[in-house]
């Protein structure tokens, strides 16, 4: 269910579309509908719906196992009636696990328990017990067996008084949901068609309602501000860190820390406050990353050091734009990694150097205020202070070779497409725009002239 306006979220974008942990907070719920091996997910929309299924177009077979069906609510009239919506698409021999769009942190574990309980003939509820039930609805028990659900607004005050509450999320046979959801009507507090009648509906057909009750609230909880957006996204941060450090990983404080997609570390790696890591950061044994680095797309070597600052901003594995570092590279401070940066063992990239789709081999270094940019970089280069590759005519990239052994000058221009042979040096302040021979010294630059005793004007 996901057609809901989320009112308070205050945003222009839709409510399950907000990010958590920089996955949009649907496709949390999608994603765990995924490791269920569910036949189809179908998604049912309203509130912003085309940009809604714009943004899960993504999740496709190939992707996800399953196609996701897309049906519209309009008007919302309750959940009831959001189900309702979905008949068409539910095959009538399957089990049925609702969820919500703005429920992301449910564990798939917990939802196969709620499907064992299930078992294709019984209506499995997820509960929940709440010091504060305000707002929820209640299951309401006889003895031990489930009655109903009762919404806060229709509750007695005894009924009020029950602190189990149901999650939200139920497991259930198809074909007796679609039996039920023709009886539902809007005679409620609210004036909505409550899925949650269903209940009654199961114990008057003798079908067995089971509550399969959890502990972790954490799984239950919805995001409907942004106060309870931040705190599931501190949550969430806060289960990651602990299963690194219960990995061995050493992070300086758990709680200044982000993952926003996949975080791999071999042994001893340590991290330092403040960093971010998007989409697939693999980092070998011993890797340290320093202070205030936002990491994306890499694959860094043993041993190697992120100093502080330094920016990684590589594009998905198994694209021309992931990122590797090599084994004992040692990268910043305030460096910049771009898109199809491949960095050798032992490569190092100072502050102020920003290296794009360019491949450095062993042992090459840019230390200083540099730009390297479609090049090709030989062993052992060394690449002087301020120089940069000039790659871009205006129209079109080209591309720079460097070969092994070379030395660059500080601030040359190397105006692409140009090679500077093996073992060469360059002199600083030159501008090369025609290659070198190997093991020449190419300088071009204005020759320097001295004026002797030269009088400066006087006012
Ligand atoms: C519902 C349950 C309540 C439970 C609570 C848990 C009902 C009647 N009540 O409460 O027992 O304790 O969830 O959070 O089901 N939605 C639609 N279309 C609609 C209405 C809602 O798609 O017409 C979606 C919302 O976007 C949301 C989900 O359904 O993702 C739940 O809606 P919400 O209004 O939060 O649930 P409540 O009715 O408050
Ligand atoms: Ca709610």
């Amino acid at each position: 269910m996901a057609a809901g306006k989320g009112t308070r979220m205050k945003s222009k974008l839709p409510k399950v579309l907000h990010l958590l942990a920089g996955r949009a907070l649907l496709q949390h719920v999608v994603d765990t509908a995924a490791e269920l091996s569910a036949r189809r997910v179908v998604v049912i929309t309203g509130h912003g719906a085309t940009e809604v299924e714009a943004a899960l177009s993504g999740s496709t077979k190939a992707t996800a196992g399953f196609d996701i069906d897309f049906v519209r609510q309009e008007p919302q009239l309750g959940t009831g009636h959001a189900v309702q919506q979905a008949v068409p698409a539910l095959p009538d021999d399957g089990m049925v696990v609702v969820l919500s769009g703005d429920v992301p942190l449910t564990r798939a574990d917990t939802l196969h328990a709620l499907i064992a309980a299930c078992g294709g003939n019984k209506l499995a509820l997820l509960t929940i017990d709440f010091a504060d039930p305000t707002g929820y609805g209640r299951i309401v028990r006889q003895g031990e067996v489930v009655q109903a659900i009762v919404e806060h607004k229709d509750a007695t005050e005894a009924q009020r008084a029950i602190t189990e509450i149901y999650s939200g999320i139920m497991a259930v046979p198809a074909a007796r949901l679609k039996a039920w959801l023709v009886r539902l009507d809007n005679k409620n507090a609210q004036g909505e068609y409550y899925l949650t009648d269903i209940v009654k509906f199961a114990v008057a057909d003798g079908v067995p309602v089971v509550a399969h009750k959890i502990a972790d609230a954490l799984q239950v909880e919805g995001v409907n501000s942004p106060v309870q957006l931040a705190a599931l996204e501190r949550a969430y941060q806060k289960r990651i860190a602990l299963q690194l450090m219960e990995q061995g990983v050493r992070l300086a404080d758990p709680a200044r820390f982000d993952v926003r997609g996949s975080l791999q570390c071999a042994q001893d790696v340590s991290i330092d406050v403040n960093c971010v890591f998007e989409g697939q950061v693999v980092l070998g044994e011993g890797v340290r990353i320093g202070a205030n680095c936002v990491i994306s797309n890499v694959t860094i070597g043993a041993g190697a050091v992120i100093h502080p600052f330094t920016h990684i901003e590589g594009d998905k594995p198994g694209s021309k734009g992931h990122i590797e570092v090599g084994a004992g590279a040692l990268i910043g401070p305030f460096a910049r990694l771009r898109p199809g940066a491949k960095l050798g063992d032992e490569v190092h990239i100072g502050n102020f150097v920003e290296v794009k789709n360019s491949t450095l081999a062993k042992g090459a270094k840019a230390n200083h205020l540099a730009y390297l940019g479609d090049a090709v970089v030989g062993e052992r280069v060394n690449y002087g202070a301020g120089s940069i590759t000039a790659n871009y005519d205006g129209a079109f990239k080209h591309r720079t070779v460097i070969e092994a052994d070379v030395h660059i000058g500080s601030n040359c221009v190397l105006v692409a497409p140009v090679t500077i042979g093996a073992g060469g040096t360059v002199g600083g302040g030159s501008t090369i725009t025609k290659d070198t021979p190997a093991g020449a010294l190419s300088v071009a630059r204005g020759k320097q002239v001295s004026i002797a005793n030269w009088t400066r004007p006087k006012k």
